[in-house]
């Protein structure tokens, strides 16, 4: 028997970054959903009676115990997968639909398409509305970005004062947007193909004790409001001025907090400065953000496609080891 999950990876406009309790943010964050970089998660099992039975994790063809603990000790912290686990032998197979190592952040796509093939397993009767909340929380619990992947092409996850229905444990749809945004394409930029020297859980762990972290919560709420109500009205300037922004006070965290680092490499900033000069000259809405890592994002709507490729093609490609022409997307699926 067996069952599989599709679930996309999405990027952080407003971005998560900070967290307390079991998982929990210290900030509302917003994202947008991608369509092409996704996880495949392929769960093959066999009812078991034993009294322990054989659980393995395979990424790419290969077996890989390091994923194979850290998969297997978050599902058997969640109630709701004990019963499974207790029944079956479980053999998962794991696969990224984005190129091998382009330091993209895999771990938004792989703990919603673990969730969610694990809770289809789990309660195959939910409703798609309950599906989607409980994944988004189980999601949530193994990497807090992947509670967004849930739902497209856009997503809140985190109370946030005005808006009925947001809460730290799952992420909601975002319902209400502007033709201006309901076509959104992404350029991934990669600068850098290693992965990252310090992890996120280094970095959110590090918001603990950063000086500015108060103003840096009140900063990201403030601009998940503000973008709300932009998607709302197609406002792109506005769009522009909060996504740069939260791109860089992300980086400006890491670059302040008590044991500091830097993870925008000189190609990062040659890639933001040429996109300035390049919207001031041309007016093109475009804009830039950053992941926890050197790799460049490139926001633009449909409509300026071609316009944009042909600016990345002539003048952002030498600063880049490769790149990805992704778009938005509505989210994951169990087939
Ligand atoms: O989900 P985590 O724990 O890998 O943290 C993600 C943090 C950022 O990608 C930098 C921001 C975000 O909101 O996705």
């Amino acid at each position: 028997m067996e069952l599989t999950a599709q679930y996309p990876s999405n990027i952080a406009l407003v971005k998560y970054w900070g967290k307390k309790g079991q998982q929990l943010p210290c900030n509302s964050s917003l994202s947008l959903t991608l369509r092409e970089a996704h996880t495949r998660v392929k769960v093959t099992y066999e009812q078991q009676h034993s009294a322990q039975p054989a659980f393995q994790y395979f990424f790419e063809g290969q077996h890989h115990p390091a994923f194979e603990h850290k998969v297997h000790h978050y599902l058997k912290a969640q109630p709701e997968f004990q019963t499974f686990l207790a029944h079956h032998t479980i053999r998962v197979d794991s696969e990224n639909t984005f190129p091998h190592s382009t330091g993209i952040a895999s771990s938004a796509s792989a703990f919603a398409a673990i969730a969610a093939v694990f809770l289809k397993l789990s309660q195959p009767n939910l409703s798609t509305a309950e599906f989607r909340q409980k994944g988004s929380r189980l999601a949530r619990l193994g990497s807090g970005s992947a509670s967004r992947s849930f739902y497209g092409p856009y997503a809140l996850w985190g109370e946030l004062a005005g808006v009925p229905d947001s809460t730290d444990d799952y992420a909601i749809p975002i319902e209400e947007i502007h033709p201006n945004f309901q076509a959104m394409r992404d350029c991934i930029l990669i600068v850098e193909q290693k992965t990252k020297k310090v992890s996120s859980t280094l970095g959110h762990g590090l918001m603990k004790e950063h000086p500015y972290a108060h103003q840096r919560f009140q900063e990201a709420n403030h601009h998940s409001k503000n973008l709300l109500e932009v998607l709302q009205i197609g406002d792109f300037e506005q769009f522009i001025s909060i996504t740069e922004s939260e791109a860089l006070s992300l980086h400006a965290m890491m670059m302040t907090s008590k044991e500091y680092y830097l993870l925008m490499k000189p190609e990062t900033i040659q890639i933001i400065n040429t996109l300035f000069e390049y919207r001031e000259a041309t007016g093109t809405p475009v804009c830039f953000t950053l992941d926890a890592g050197p790799n460049v994002h490139l926001l633009y709507p449909e409509s300026q496609k071609n316009e944009v490729h042909r600016f990345v093609e002539s003048e952002l490609r030498p600063f880049t080891k490769s790149l990805i022409y992704d778009q938005m997307g509505v989210g994951g699926q169990v087939f």
